[in-house]
């Protein structure tokens, strides 16, 4: 028997159309109105489809738009923290009726993603969904950087996915959720934590992870591999590191790698509520939050993304967060701790910003083996050789 863990709202979503009906609606398609969308857009509109996204059937209409942004909750009261919206420039909104099907086109190549059925068309007030979602509308913040440029109308409805983006790289470490959740069946894991990354795995990750390890079956080591600001490390760095690490430090049996398809929003509190929804989607049973889950710079405070978790009920969430205090190797202990195992002053304790660390791997210099595994610290030594690291 594998995980019982239910899809967030009880049914795995697929919208996914294949065989014939895509060959019919690829045509129909072909007649409709084409709007453009971006790779956002495609990640989005894919993760929908295969129900990584579930309950959601299409992108936000009005209502579920506006009940996420007040209460994180879709208007049937579902728990939702993050819009998943489709903007259109206004004009061209203008010249579409409520009911009408418009095929969803990529911007850069032509390839018909989708359809959407426009059920809603509506302006709205991005500084105030910055406000409420991002917690600021500091336009150096880069969620709210990425919100800013997207026009202020929206289009809403269910939407059919006909072609899906195709991985450019590392494409066996792709699965839909009905993939994972089979894979972790037939592994006969009943309790499986998500893990969520946009960074190479450091000690700290290593082990909260294997912390949460002890207590449940499996790792779904589930790195975010979409869209994220242009400092962080690239995803196909990060893959090579992830590979290295898993061979030399994780039991083969009780972890698995797939990525995350998704765009980073940088939104913290409301990200990592966002996250665990889709890990219950993938299967997993428990989900690790550490310190600034999703977070950048200054703009959330280090457990900020722990307690919003506390606004919703256990049975609501229907996953079970695992929380994590700041960890560091303690010089004194010998091994990595947190506040919650070490008495040691924080001069014990090995400190070292991000930027140091990059600065460290851009001169060819691991970090030490207690910040980092020197085998993932080759790697990523080897992908910062790259020009666009060596600013
Ligand atoms: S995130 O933006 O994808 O959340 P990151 O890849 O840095 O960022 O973190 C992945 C997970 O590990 C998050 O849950 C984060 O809170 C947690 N984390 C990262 N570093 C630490 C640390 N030193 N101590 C505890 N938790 C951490």
């Amino acid at each position: 028997m594998g995980t019982t863990i239910q899809p967030h709202g009880g049914t795995l979503i697929n919208r996914v159309v294949d065989g014939g009906e895509r060959e019919q609606l690829l045509n129909r398609a072909a007649g409709l109105h084409q709007l453009r969308i971006n790779t956002w857009a495609i990640s989005d509109l894919d993760l929908i489809g295969v129900g990584a996204f579930s309950p959601l059937t299409g992108f936000m209409v009005e209502q579920d738009y506006h009940s996420v942004v007040e209460r994180m909750r879709l208007a049937d009261g579902t728990v939702w923290s993050i819009p998943i919206t489709l903007g259109i420039d206004e004009k061209e909104a203008a010249s579409l009726q409520i009911g009408q099907e418009v095929a969803l086109v990529g911007e850069s190549d032509g390839i018909t993603y989708g359809l959407i059925k426009v059920e809603s068309i509506y302006q709205v007030d991005q500084n105030h969904e910055a406000v409420k979602v991002f917690k600021t509308d500091d336009p150096a913040h880069p969620g709210v950087q990425k919100l800013f440029t997207k026009p202020s109308t929206y289009i809403g409805g269910p939407v059919q996915v006909l072609n899906r983006p195709k991985p450019e790289k590392f494409e066996d470490f792709y699965f839909d959720p009905s993939e994972t959740r089979r894979i972790f069946a037939e592994k006969g894991w009943k309790t499986v934590v998500g893990f969520q990354t946009r960074n190479p795995v450091h000690r700290a990750h290593e082990y909260i992870q294997k912390s949460a390890m002890e207590i449940v079956d499996a790792l779904f080591l589930n790195p975010l591999v979409g869209e994220t600001k242009s400092d962080d490390i690239s995803a196909e760095i990060r893959m090579k590191s992830y590979l290295v690490l898993l061979e030399n430090y994780y039991p083969q049996d009780r972890v698995f790698l797939g990525v995350f398809p998704a765009a980073m929003r940088y939104a913290g509190p409301r990200e990592a509520i966002f996250h665990a929804m889709v890990r219950k989607n993938y299967g997993c049973s428990h989900f690790i939050v550490g310190r600034d889950h999703a977070g950048v710079g200054d703009y959330y405070g280090t457990y900020e993304a722990q307690e919003i978790f506390s606004n919703f009920t256990a049975e609501e969430l229907g996953i079970t967060p695992l929380f994590f205090e700041h960890s560091f190797f303690c010089t004194k202990c010998g091994n990595m701790a947190s506040s919650k195992t070490c008495p040691h002053p924080s001069s014990d304790h090995l400190h070292l910003s991000g930027t140091k660390v990059r600065a460290l791997l851009r001169d060819g210099q691991c970090p030490p083996p207690q910040f980092t595994r020197p085998e993932v610290a080759e790697v990523l030594i080897e992908g910062m050789k790259e020009p666009e690291y060596q600013v």
